[in-house]
Formats: structure tokens, C-alpha cells, sequence
């Protein structure tokens, strides 16, 4: 198979783990016999240290051109005092806008292995297995108007949460057709209590919810679904929520496989193009160290395998060598005891690309 996959690496630890990615895909395409083509293009800081802007034209060209994208991630202290049109942040939200990027799908499944690493009780933990869909281009991050007016103690500043009912219902219908294949249980995370935005995105639930009489639907407040998640996560199938809702509870879900630098995520456009970047950040607090977990970034590329490729023997090849490895007791920093060895990012990558060429001996 031939394919072109656009990397953008983004910022910080974006750069780390994206070259690790990359590395794990050239053994699959040559264990496989694949031809991966592989473009880069700047995004975030890099792209306005080079280019002025957070999303050059020329990167949304390449994208166009690829069949799949992956992103590392954007942001960094440098660029805080940006202009908010022209931070880091402004060309994820712009490309996400531009490539229809409407579904986040972020799965959180705990691995046996690191329940350790987790400050939850063993009990806690079993069976946790469940995915959080993820509204991605609307809501309170793209609503108009945003900003700010006035000045002194009359300042006052603005953001709006819109969503068209159209927007609402395709996001719950991916929803419902992830849960179709799953344990068939949707719950609709909103605050229709507070928010009109909220009620109607009930009502559009209990709509598409008739049009699959075998998925289960359940509504639940955003602050109740917060505590839900950490006293019994594993009562949880598929879970659709609104942008920032999602943010906030993906990184919460994510203390429950032990790290940020374990969840991977993909973002689902209507026309086949899709992207794929981990759910963690740059974090400025270790980047340039090789000491960033690459394995959300490796799994987002599993991901990629599969849904963008139909790739699934690969897809689950490096998921098997994630698994192998981390079985093996090797952990990069954010996952390692006291009395553990620390792998660093090459290192890890390493021990993945040597589980992936060891598993293919044996076939
Ligand atoms: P962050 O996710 O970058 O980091 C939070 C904490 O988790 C840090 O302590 C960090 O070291 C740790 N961490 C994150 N990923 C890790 C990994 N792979 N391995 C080991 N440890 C990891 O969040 P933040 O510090 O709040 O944000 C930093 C910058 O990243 C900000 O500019 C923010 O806007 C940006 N950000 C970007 C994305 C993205 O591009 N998708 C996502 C989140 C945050
Ligand atoms: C994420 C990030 C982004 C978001 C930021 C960097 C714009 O936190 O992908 O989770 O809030 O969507
Ligand atoms: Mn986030």
C-alpha cells in the first residue's frame, strides 16, 4: 500500500515524539511492504518563528495533499505573549476548523501493567475501557463573539458557546456508531441544568438515540460525570461531550492509565481525511530532555493504521509491541517507580521497533 502521512511536529516534545512515530512506521511499511511517504510542515511556535503565522498556507496545502495527518503537539512558554490570533494554539484550532476535524476520539483503556502507576485502587481500574467523543470544531472554542472590550474595572471579556443543531447531531451520531460496535452504551455528558446550549444537545441525543434502538442512552451533568469518572470509570462505554467539556475530561480519564503521555486520540473530518495527535501537550517542563513518553504519539499512529489505512494486522502490531514493552517493565519517566530504570524517548522507541522486528521473526 502507498501512502502519504503529513507530519507536523508542533512544539516541544511534539518534535520528540513525532521523529519516534516516524521511526515505528518505516519498520511496519518495511515489514509489511508498504510505501510510506512521509511530508513535514510547521504548525504552532515553530510556524510563527518561521513563517509569521501558527498555520502557513503551505502546511493546510500539505495536509490536503496527504491521506492522513499526524501532529505532535503546539504551544511553549515562548510564545505566551503572543497576540491571541497568533498563538501556537490558533493554528490547532485553524486546522482542525479547515480539515472539518468535527470528532475527537480519545480511548482511555487502562493496561494491567501500570495500574501501579496509578493512584487508583486496583478495583478501580478493572475493566476500564471506554471512549470519550469529543466535539472538536464548535462550541465555546470557535463561538463569535470572543474578546474583549471596554477598559479598567468596566474590561470585560467574552467568549460564546454556539452550537447549530447540525453540529450537535453529527457529533452524537459518531457517537452512537462507535458505541453500535462497542458495548452499546452512550452517555451524553452536558450541563442542561445551567445551559441552553446543553438542553438542546439532550434533545438531540434523545433524536439520534431513536434511530439506534440497541445503544443504550444516559444523560449526566459535566460535574457529576467528573467524580463519576475517577469513583467508577469502568461504567463507562462511549462518552460524547461538548469541546471543553471534552478537553477537561480527557486529561482528567487520562490519571487512570497512569499517564497524559499514554492517550492517544483520533480527529475525524466527514470526507476521509483525518488527523491524529496524542491528547497530551508540548510540555515545556521536559522538553529537549528525551525524556517524553512517546507512546500516546506511537498509539495515535496505530490509530491512524487503522481507521484512516484499514491497516489492522499492522494497527495491532504496534499496539501488541506497546503492550510487550510496557509488560516488560521498560517506563520512560512519567511512568516509572522509584526503583524502576528510566527509558528515555529514543530509548523507548528502540524497545518498541526491537518487540515489533522480534513478533515479525516469529511470524
Ligand atoms: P501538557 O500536556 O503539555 O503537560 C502537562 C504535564 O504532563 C506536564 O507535567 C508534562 O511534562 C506531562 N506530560 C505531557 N505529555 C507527556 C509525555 N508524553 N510524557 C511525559 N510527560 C508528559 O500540558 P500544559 O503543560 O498545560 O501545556 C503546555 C503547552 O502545550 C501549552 O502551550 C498548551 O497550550 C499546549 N497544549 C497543546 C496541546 C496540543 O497541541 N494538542 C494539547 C495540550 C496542551
Ligand atoms: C487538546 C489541547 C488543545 C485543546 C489546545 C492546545 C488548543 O488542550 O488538544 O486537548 O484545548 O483542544
Ligand atoms: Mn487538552
Amino acid at each position: 500500500m502507498k501512502k502519504t502521512i503529513a507530519m507536523l511536529p508542533g512544539d516541544g516534545i511534539g518534535r520528540e515524539v513525532m521523529n519516534g512515530a516516524r521511526e515505528v512506521l518505516s519498520v511496519i511499511a518495511e515489514q509489511y511492504g508498504h510505501e510510506f511517504n512521509f511530508t513535514s510542515g510547521l504548525i504552532g511556535g515553530s510556524a510563527i518563528d518561521e513563517r509569521g503565522v501558527p498555520l502557513p498556507d503551505e502546511t493546510l496545502e500539505l495536509c490536503r495533499n496527504a491521506d492522513a495527518v499526524l501532529l505532535g503537539a503546539v504551544g511553549g512558554p515562548k510564545w505566551e505573549n503572543q497576540a491571541p490570533a497568533n498563538r501556537p494554539e490558533r493554528g490547532l484550532l485553524a486546522i482542525r476548523k479547515e480539515l472539518g476535524l468535527y470528532a475527537n476520539v480519545r480511548p482511555v483503556k487502562a493496561f494491567e501493567c501500570l495500574e501501579e502507576r496509578s493512584p487508583f485502587k486496583k478495583s478501580v481500574l478493572q475493566g476500564v475501557d471506554f471512549v470519550i467523543v469529543r466535539e472538536l470544531t464548535g462550541g465555546l472554542y470557535f463561538g463569535k463573539p470572543s474578546g474583549r472590550s471596554g477598559s479598567g474595572e468596566k474590561e470585560s471579556a467574552v467568549d460564546t458557546l454556539v452550537y447549530t443543531k447540525e453540529e450537535v447531531r453529527r457529533i452524537i451520531k459518531a457517537a452512537f456508531e462507535m458505541a453500535s460496535g462497542r458495548r452499546k452504551k452512550v452517555t451524553s455528558v452536558d450541563k442542561a441544568n445551567v445551559l441552553e446550549s446543553s438542553r438542546m444537545w439532550r434533545e438531540t441525543a434523545e433524536e439520534v438515540k431513536k434511530e439506534y434502538p440497541e445503544v443504550e442512552l444516559e444523560h449526566m451533568l459535566v460535574d457529576n460525570a467528573a467524580m463519576q469518572l475517577i469513583q467508577n470509570p469502568a461504567r463507562f462505554d462511549v462518552i460524547v461531550t461538548e469541546n471543553l467539556f471534552g478537553d477537561i475530561l480527557s486529561d482528567e480519564a487520562s490519571v487512570l492509565t497512569g499517564s497524559l503521555g499514554m492517550l492517544p486520540s483520533s480527529s475525524l473530518s466527514l470526507n476521509g481525511l483525518h488527523l491524529y495527535e496524542p491528547v497530551h501537550g508540548s510540555a515545556p517542563d521536559i522538553a529537549g530532555e528525551n525524556k517524553a513518553n512517546p507512546l500516546a504519539m506511537v498509539l495515535s499512529a496505530a490509530m491512524m493504521l487503522r481507521t484512516s489505512f484499514g491497516l489492522e494486522e499492522e494497527a495491532s502490531a504496534v499496539e501488541s509491541a506497546v503492550q510487550h514493552v510496557l509488560n516488560a517493565g521498560k517506563r520512560t519517566g512519567d511512568l516509572a517507580a522509584a526503583d524502576e530504570q528510566v527509558l528515555t524517548t529514543e530509548e523507548m522507541i528502540a524497545e518498541i521497533k526491537e518487540s515489533l522486528e522480534e513478533d515479525n521473526a516469529i511470524i
